[in-house]
């Protein structure tokens, strides 16, 4: 192997961060990053891996690589995630959209994509992803992202405006939001679901880098939003409206009986592509 060659990076990543990641996380970073400074995807990097970085790459790969070493997440090292095709920046007020949530983006949109016209509410929007997405997937929607923190509600509209998307966003608490009957077609949310005594288990980069307020509920009533909410579209749904759930794998169950409970129908756990409970969708009828 050539000294300073691309591929001695690699290595090198593999070989700093292994108590941190799994193998195959840092070669997904290490790809991430190459990507981000060269444009290269896996295919450039095996027929290029010999080659000698420009200066300020080898400077950006260090610098990176000891960002990694003190957990920052890579997401906030190059600024941005992909979600669903879309650029969608982050920082440490809003959590880092995850893969399971594109999965429900397009769960909402192939079940909707024929409808013409649609009022989509997004409970908890942070970075705003699911309803800048929904905007530009569906065509002719009203949509509208709420959340209780305004820092997070500044990156989501930051987020609209790069992605040409005109989204009606407010700074709101759902315990304390009420609005005229029959406004909405569709709720969707992803919101804080983790127990707070599941802290412990949760690697350190996202402990320390991701807000407390979009990942924790307390231990004894973890599912105190997918009440609020539910109760919420009891009111706000029209009839035969919809509402989408992401949730914590454990409660899926437990949220389509509190659906049930509130006279919602049709209530249908779906997977993720891990194969666990990850999305609940209902329809209110009145
Ligand atoms: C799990 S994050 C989801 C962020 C984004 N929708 C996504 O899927 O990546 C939950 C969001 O709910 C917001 N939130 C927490 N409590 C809230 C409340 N009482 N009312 C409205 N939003 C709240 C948090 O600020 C956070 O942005």
């Amino acid at each position: 192997m050539i000294v300073g060659a691309i591929e001695s990076y690699e290595i090198q990543y593999l070989n700093e961060l292994d108590s941190i990641y799994p193998r195959r996380e840092i070669k997904n970073i290490f790809f991430e990053l190459l990507l981000y400074i060269k444009r290269w995807n896996k295919i450039d990097y095996l027929l290029n891996k010999n080659k000698i970085l420009e200066k300020n790459e080898i400077k950006f790969l260090s610098e990176s690589l000891r960002k990694l070493k003190n957990h920052i997440p890579l997401q906030h090292i190059i600024g941005y995630v992909l979600f669903c095709d879309l650029k969608i920046k982050v920082n440490e007020h809003v959590l880092i959209p995850r893969p399971e949530t594109e999965e429900l983006v397009h769960i909402i949109y192939n079940q909707n994509k024929l409808e013409t016209s649609l009022n989509i509410l997004d409970v908890g929007t942070g970075s705003g992803c699911i309803i800048i997405a929904l905007k530009t997937l569906l065509k002719n929607t009203n949509c509208k992202g709420i959340d209780i923190s305004q820092k997070a509600l500044n990156i989501a509209i930051e987020n609209a405006n790069c992605n040409n998307s005109d989204i009606d966003f407010k700074n709101q608490d759902i315990n304390e939001y009420s609005v005229r009957p029959n406004s909405f077609d569709i709720i969707v949310s992803n919101p804080p679901y983790v127990p707070i005594r599941e802290l412990k288990k949760i690697r350190t980069n996202v402990i320390d880098f991701e807000p407390h307020m979009a990942l924790f509920v307390e231990n004894n009533n973890p599912l105190k939003f997918y009440h609020t909410i539910a109760e919420f579209g009891r009111n706000s749904l029209v009839n035969k409206g919809k509402i989408y759930f992401e949730t914590h794998e454990d409660y899926a169950f437990e949220i389509v009986n509190l659906l049930k409970d509130k006279k919602y129908k049709n209530c249908i756990i779906r997977q993720d592509l891990q194969g666990k409970n990850r999305f609940v969708e209902a329809i209110k009828y009145d």
